[in-house]
């Protein structure tokens, strides 16, 4: 379990240090090691005083909460425009790897244009290729207020998994829209798609701050090294978007969803696809069910090695995954939690996400860490275009609209389907309910809204699962001992 304390190698005695004598302490010039400077955070991760003061824009997050009960459900209109800063000009230094430091002036950003332009010097950072170079050319400056140096600028940095396409794109594109400040790192499986999304992401957003990391969740090596990257780039994480995710091998019941026909039972069946949809897994290269290890466990991984940003910091951050409705537990079986049995692989995966966000609030909500579960409801992207041919949803689309007059978890567009997201992103993570999971909905009249609804996850189950996957993890951190720092 050493792993679990996370950051070693980036941060080591770097707290002991002060800011700005990252330069030239640095254990090792060689590849990689350069970028471990002993007291290159220096006094950073306190901020003392300067992100505390003035940082939540008075009245814009009121407006989030409309409330309408029914049954166990209550709806949630969010109007809040999410939470801004205000940062202190100053100049500070950036780690670029191999020991140098670039000078950058970190301002605040005026009231509603683009970030503050920034002098640099020296060779970019590490990855700084991939940085946004809009007006203000945000890369370093995204990377000071990362590290939450002294006087840096209070950005929030929001890590997206699955930021390629379908929801997890229309994601990165609306918070950007709540919040042209952030510091958007967008982890998609290879460089190429990396390049594309951000590329897709600047042309409407060309001032945003967007940096890349390459991580395949279904390859537990890649997963390590994507976030020993993300520990050496960044002092902390606000948000973490666990979003990635395969259904491989769909195939739909047609016979099932007959029989849910005659016996009324066919609405249920389109909004959660219980009793319709099955999928063929198979073993990855790590000897783990592909759905299981994508969906979940390389997630599971992600997040229990970034601890270290995620925990103790000033302000809580969020783990914001995406499940879905057909997370349902009779597809879930302790004795089989990867799923090797079954044909529901996905949605016991599902399942077992939900099982896990429950437990890691129970253990790390005191160290200023909060889970929420959202699914985005039936949307049009990669992942539905295996199920059924893109002509055939298109075919359908007329009456999948007409359905939504009945099923307002049809949300249809990427855009939609990120509602619940970024409804949350707006909320103070203490008022949410870690037993409920936050639906994107649309109206038959194309109104978007966030749905709350009581999860079917039995804590005890939860626990054991948890366990489980630490025993897993164990397993795994012994065979890429030499990945961890
Ligand atoms: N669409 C729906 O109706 C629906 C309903 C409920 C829940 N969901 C959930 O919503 C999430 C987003 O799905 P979507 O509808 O937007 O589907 P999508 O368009 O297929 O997006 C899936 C994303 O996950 C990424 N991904 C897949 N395997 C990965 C891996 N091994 N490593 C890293 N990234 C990987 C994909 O990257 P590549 O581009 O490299 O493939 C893509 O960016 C998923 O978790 C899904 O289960 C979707």
């Amino acid at each position: 379990m050493s792993a679990f304390l996370g950051g070693k190698g980036c941060q080591g005695s770097a707290e002991q240090g002060t800011a700005g004598s990252w330069e030239g302490k640095g254990k090792g010039k060689g590849k990689g090691k350069g970028r471990e400077g002993k007291g290159r955070e220096g006094k950073g991760r306190e901020g003392k005083g300067r992100e505390g003061k003035g940082r939540e824009g008075k009245g814009r997050e009121g407006k989030g909460r409309e409330g309408r009960d029914s049954g166990n459900t209550q709806a949630v209109r969010g109007k809040g425009r999410g939470q801004y800063c205000v940062g202190v000009a100053c100049v500070v230094g950036v780690p670029i790897g191999g020991g140098l430091m670039a000078y950058v002036t970190v301002a605040p950003p005026p009231a509603r244009g683009p970030p503050s332009r920034h002098r640099r010097r020296g060779p970019r950072p590490r990855g700084g290729r991939r940085l946004a170079a809009g007006p203000g050319g945000a890369g370093p400056a995204a990377l000071i207020a990362a590290r939450g140096g002294r006087g840096a600028a209070m950005e929030r940095v929001v890590l997206v998994t699955g930021a390629s396409g379908g929801v997890g794109l229309a994601l990165c594109q609306r918070l950007l829209e709540e919040d042209g400040r952030i510091h958007l790192c967008i982890a998609c499986r290879n460089e190429q798609k990396s390049e594309a999304t951000r590329d897709l992401i600047l042309a409407t957003h060309p001032a945003a701050q967007v940096s890349t990391v390459e991580v395949d969740l279904g390859n537990l090596a890649s997963v390590l090294r994507a976030a020993r990257e993300l520990r050496c780039r960044f002092q902390r994480l606000d948000f973490v978007y666990l979003n990635a995710g395969i259904m491989p091998n769909p195939h739909v019941n047609f016979k099932a969803l007959w029989h849910g026909l005659l016996t009324g039972k066919l609405l249920h069946m389109l909004t959660t696809a219980e009793g319709v949809m099955t999928q063929t897994d198979r073993l990855n290269g790590d000897g783990l069910q592909e759905v299981f290890a994508t969906n979940l466990f390389g997630h599971f991984m992600l997040v229990r090695q970034l601890q270290s940003l995620l925990c103790g910091n000033e302000k809580p951050s969020r783990l914001i995954w995406t499940s879905s409705s057909n997370a349902r537990e009779s597809a879930f079986s302790l004795s089989d939690y990867q799923h090797a049995k079954g044909q529901e692989s996905y949605s016991s995966s599902k399942y077992a996400t939900d099982l896990t966000s429950v437990v890691l609030n129970r253990k790390f909500n005191g160290q200023g860490l909060y889970s929420s579960v959202v699914c985005p409801g039936l949307v049009m992207s990669n992942m539905t275009y295996r199920i059924l041919p893109v002509f055939l949803w298109k075919l359908l689309m007329p009456i999948m609209w007409l359905i939504r007059f009945f099923a307002k978890t049809y949300t249809l567009t990427p855009y939609n389907g990120a509602e619940a997201h970024v409804w949350l992103f707006k909320q103070k993570p203490e008022y949410l309910d870690s037993l409920v999971k936050y639906h994107s909905c649309t109206s038959g009249l194309g109104r978007c809204y966030v749905e709350p609804r009581k999860m079917d996850v039995d804590e005890d189950t939860a626990e054991k699962l948890y366990q489980k996957l630490l025993e897993l993890e164990e397993q795994t951190l012994e065979k890429y001992h030499d990945l961890l720092d």
